[in-house]
């Protein structure tokens, strides 16, 4: 099992491990548009636990750069363990 906590409401969900995080991130208010990692609406920034995310998507490199604050969360999944974003 798998933690996302949202800094912004101190709101947590409990994830499978492997689970995509679009789902819940759209139920905390997180808004999405071309869910296909090409607009950039669903950026978050991962205050915590960016190692336990999927590896980067290409279109996150393309979108995002060589960073490791950011991730478009329509794209990447949730490993296990805990993570904890804001948006
Ligand atoms: S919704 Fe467009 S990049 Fe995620």
């Amino acid at each position: 099992m798998a933690k996302l906590i949202f800094e912004n409401s101190g709101e947590e969900k409990i994830l499978d491990d492997q689970s995509p995080l679009q789902e819940s991130c759209e139920e905390a208010g997180v808004p999405f548009a071309c869910t296909e990692g090409v607009c950039g609406t669903c950026v978050i920034e991962v205050v915590e636990g960016m190692e336990n995310l999927s590896d980067f998507t290409p279109e996150e490199k393309d979108f995002l750069g060589e960073q490791d604050r950011e991730r478009l969360a329509c794209q990447c999944q949730i490993k296990g363990g805990c993570v904890k974003i804001k948006y």
